[in-house]
């Protein structure tokens, strides 16, 4: 397969890398609206070829069968549309759209067409959820009760983010409403309990700062919220709180699942402490679990081993969610991809750009898919609207699961955590 990239900015970078390195992928190539960063990128990476738009690359270079969307988050709905309306199959950076309308077209487009559409996730191959999501499948937490998960990014820290790109009025997109960008939290708790959301009541954090980014006439939503909370009632009858902040005195961890209650056993979490505990319903002695060892990661594990780390800040350094944790199966990556050096978001981009590449050289279905990011970021468009409303209860439209009959990706999961560390032969390499 070809990829070409849509924005060649800061995020693309380790994902041209990684695509550039997969054994399946022939030609990468990019395209941007800035000259200065399709040559950087071209020049980094070594790319044969470089347009100056999207729809340059897609009439200069037709034999590209791939589009990686990596431009703004406001214009993923449109570009991936474009995509798919050219023949091409589709990875976008999150989200997957920011209006229902393009977030249906592309599950009607994806049906149509059988192209591939993945939204890239991070989250979704977080140790955490991982971990929750093995630990629901196995039966041993029983029925889903409730859950909080959360994504919380102080917009102090993203004022770089939005003013690369953004022109002298990047504040008009910063504003964007946190519960348009709710992929992160809501993928690590929907996807470990396999539910979607039925019923969401949101609550908004009106904001007073002066930065000029919040607030009616600021932006281009007119939101004035800087943190929302919403309360969401699942397909299976439980209850899930997801808190979007971006206004919030806190560092690390920024993604996370605080808890997961079922009726027989539940997953908590605070800071670096991840246990799990097996309740009196399950018929069997309750106990509680340190499962630190398999969701930090291994370089934080082997650090407190040793004795070398100070958890005042070690616990919310960043070069602790850089890194593999035991319970990410990096066996089934391709070779080049298990010893990587060490990249953010707790090294799930290798395990994206698998995911893909398996989906588009196979035709069968990724993770996160159309119809999963869909249920993934629909839910936090109807929250903001909650919010606006003061927390009205209001139905959330549902566009159905995944066609049953298109075969997804699948790898064998290994009954033993210890063996999960990677480091083995598989019949792909
Ligand atoms: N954890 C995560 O999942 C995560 C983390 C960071 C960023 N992201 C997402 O990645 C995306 C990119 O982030 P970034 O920080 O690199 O953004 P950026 O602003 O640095 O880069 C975006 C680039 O896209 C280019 N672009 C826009 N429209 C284009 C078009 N029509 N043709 C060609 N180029 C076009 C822009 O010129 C710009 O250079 C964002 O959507 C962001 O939400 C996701």
């Amino acid at each position: 397969m070809k990829i070409g990239f849509v924005g060649a900015g800061f995020f693309a970078d380790d994902f041209i890398k990684l695509f550039k390195m997969h054994p399946d992928v022939e030609e990468v190539v990019v395209a941007d609206l800035e000259p200065e960063r399709v040559k950087r990128a071209m020049r980094r990476h070594g790319l044969k070829r470089g347009f100056s738009s999207f729809e340059e690359m897609l009439k200069e270079a037709p034999d590209v069968d791939s589009i990686g969307i990596f431009a703004q988050r406001h214009l993923h709905g449109p570009l991936a549309i474009r995509a798919l309306e050219a023949g091409k199959h589709v990875y976008s950076a999150v989200p997957i759209g920011c209006t229902l309308e393009e977030i249906r077209e592309i599950t009607e487009m994806v049906k149509k067409t059988g192209l591939t559409y993945m939204m890239g996730e991070t989250c979704y191959y977080y140790p955490c959820a991982i971990y929750c999501r093995e630990k629901y499948r196995s039966g041993e937490m029983g029925k889903f009760v409730y859950g909080e998960s959360q994504y919380y990014h102080d917009i102090c820290e993203m004022y770089g983010d939005f003013s690369r790109s953004g022109g002298p009025n990047w504040q008009r997109v910063a504003g964007i409403p946190p519960m348009f960008y709710p992929t992160h939290s809501v993928s690590m708790l929907f996807s470990a309990i396999d539910e979607y959301a039925l019923k969401v009541s949101c609550m908004g954090y009106r904001d007073n700062n002066e930065d000029n980014i919040y607030g009616v006439g600021k932006n281009n939503w007119d939101n004035p919220f800087s943190n929302e909370t919403a309360l969401f009632r699942m397909s299976g009858g439980g209850v899930a709180r997801i808190n979007e902040f971006r206004r919030i005195g806190i560092n690390k961890p920024s993604s996370y699942i605080t808890c997961l209650y079922g009726e027989k056993g539940a997953y908590e979490c605070s800071v670096t402490s991840h246990t799990f505990q097996r309740g009196v319903a399950s018929g069997e002695e309750p106990y509680l679990e340190d499962v630190g060892h398999l969701v930090n990661t291994i370089d934080y594990n082997e650090d407190l081993k040793n004795g070398t780390l100070d958890p005042r800040h070690d616990s919310i350094s960043v070069k602790y969610i850089e890194g593999f944790a035991r319970i990410q199966d990096r066996s089934r990556l391709p070779k080049k991809f298990r010893n990587v050096p060490n990249y953010s978001h707790y090294n799930s981009h290798p395990f994206l750009v698998d995911d893909f590449v398996r989906a588009v050289t196979t035709g069968k279905l990724p993770p996160n898919n159309a119809w999963d990011s869909a249920r993934y970021m629909i839910p936090g468009l109807i929250a903001h609207e909650s919010a606006l409303r003061n927390g009205e209860v209001m139905d959330i439209p549902d566009l159905g699961g995944a066609p049953e009959d298109w075969e997804r990706v699948t790898y064998e999961l290994k009954d033993n955590y210890e063996d999960m560390n990677g480091y083995y032969e598989t019949d792909r390499l």
